[in-house]
């Protein structure tokens, strides 16, 4: 009947629900045309993105003008405030061995700091480095600041490395009074004392493109698949029309986080479907970050859960239920979508556990498939969007082969996700043949750790870095 994505999956399944389905495969399959259509719209607004008009990809410049020799040593300490957790770290470079040791701790981020007030956010980050530097040093003061590089993972306008004004939050933060402002005076000043001293703002791409790179050089793009999605890569700094006049030589480069999340804001190429809709209309940032609720962790499991409530509501799914789970927003984690795909089995006893456990459901068989088909689609969509990004960055530069660092959990605890990316540069470049893969997508590590820190230190002079 037409389906594009695994038909094998729905053997057996009644007509009406068989037809249903069919509906959901049209809104969700992306094919190669229409792959290769938002890719190339996209490559034209990342360059868009660095004019001095801009467009809706912000395109930020993070000075970071070069990638770190190898010859880097001494101690840095990187707190990272992700999306979902903040983790500190207390890196160790060592020169000459592209290696570092490490200690760190990872806090998981109470949902309440998320939208609280600056003092809260700031002061709960403050904390946490101060339980870490009480555990791991001592003898620090204010005339002798451990160097600090701090991995925030939002859009900021930096107007050097040391500094960022938050554009605007993403994700699901929402804290008062740090729009507009400079977020590098704000934590230091919870950090009382001062005996650390904030060198590098860094986003998380950026990171991850720098630790990549440095163990990898053919690594050219930096990428985070988790809570989040977004990239960065290192551009030249005459192609950046709003860096002129800012006397930099004519052969400066710099790492432009793309902040692609917002890419098609104004709704032209992306096949939004009446849930992308409802999804943006119910976030906390509607209207933005259009691209990124379509691919992104923190959106595909809801995306999923209204489906499933669209189909309840329709006297398809789960009929005479208590579906009162599946109304709380957000009660779908990517782990949900992976948990249900990992099973392979005909009787789909593990899809039955998981619905069970998490939603208190009890599925038919019928509906064990139907669920698991629905999964597959909203995932192979994220995917295959995920591609359009990474490609749209080689489309700009022109670069036809190269290793991409991707760092974050969801791309790397979902496994089927990467082979549903690779499939979509595939589709987009036409890859055939040994032209296969040109473009590889290899899981990165610790950009918020050793990439940071290899930032910071790069932006120091090295008498500034305490052996360690
Ligand atoms: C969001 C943030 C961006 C970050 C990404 C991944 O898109 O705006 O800065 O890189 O999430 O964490």
């Amino acid at each position: 009947q037409g389906f594009r994505y695994r038909p094998e999956l729905l053997e057996g399944l009644p007509e009406e629900l068989t037809k249903e389905l069919k509906k959901y495969e049209d809104w969700f399959w992306v094919d190669a045309t229409k792959l290769k259509a938002i890719s190339d719209h996209f490559a034209k607004e990342l360059e868009k993105g660095l004019t001095v008009e801009g467009g809706s990809v912000p395109m930020d410049v993070t000075w970071i003008m070069k990638y770190p020799t190898g010859q880097e040593k001494g101690r840095v300490l990187t707190v990272d405030l992700g999306g979902t957790n903040i983790r500190v770290c207390d890196v160790c470079l060592s020169a000459g061995k592209r290696d570092f040791e490490q200690r760190q701790k990872k806090y998981k981020l109470p949902e309440a700091v998320k939208s609280t007030t600056k003092e809260a956010l700031w002061g709960f980050i403050a904390d946490q480095i101060k339980s870490f530097l009480s555990e791991n040093h001592s003898g620090l003061s204010a005339s002798n600041p451990l160097p600090m590089a701090f991995t925030f993972s939002f859009p900021v306008e930096q107007k050097s490395i040391r500094s960022g004004i938050l554009q605007h939050w993403t994700k699901n933060f929402n804290v008062s009074g740090v729009v507009g402002r400079d977020v590098v005076p704000q934590l230091e000043e919870e950090l009382a004392k001062k005996v650390v001293r904030i060198v590098a703002l860094v986003n998380d791409t950026a990171g991850t493109l720098v630790a990549s790179h440095y163990r990898d050089p053919q690594v050219k793009i930096g990428s985070i698949f988790s809570t989040g999605c977004n990239a960065a890569y290192m551009e030249e700094c005459r192609l950046v029309p709003k860096l002129r006049g800012s006397g930099l030589s004519e052969d400066a480069t710099v790492i432009i986080n793309t902040e692609y999340g917002a890419f098609d804001n104004e709704r032209k190429v992306l096949p939004l479907t009446p849930f992308d809709r409802q999804l943006d209309e119910e976030s906390a940032h509607p209207g933005r970050q259009i691209y990124e609720k379509m691919v992104a962790g923190l959106y595909i499991g809801e995306m999923l859960r209204l489906v499933l409530l669209k189909m309840h509501e329709e006297g398809l799914l789960f009929k005479g239920q208590d579906v009162s789970r599946l109304r709380a927003a957000n009660a779908l984690e990517t782990s949900f979508l992976s948990a249900v795909e990992m099973d392979m089995s005909e009787s789909l006893t593990d899809v039955k556990k998981v619905f069970k456990e998490s939603l208190n459901l009890e599925l038919s068989l019928g509906e064990l498939k139907a669920c698991r088909y629905l999964i597959g689609l909203i995932s192979m969509r994220a995917a295959r969007l995920y591609a359009c990004g990474i490609a749209a960055i080689c489309k700009k530069k022109g670069i036809r082969q190269c290793h991409v660092g991707v760092d974050g959990s969801v791309f790397s605890k979902y496994s089927m996700l990467k082979g549903r990316a690779v499939q979509g540069l595939r589709d987009i470049f036409d890859w055939e043949g040994d032209k296969l893969d040109l473009i590889a997508l290899n899981t990165a590590e610790d950009g918020s750790g050793v990439g940071a820190a290899l930032v910071a230190s790069v932006a120091l002079h090295p008498s500034e870095l305490e052996e360690c």
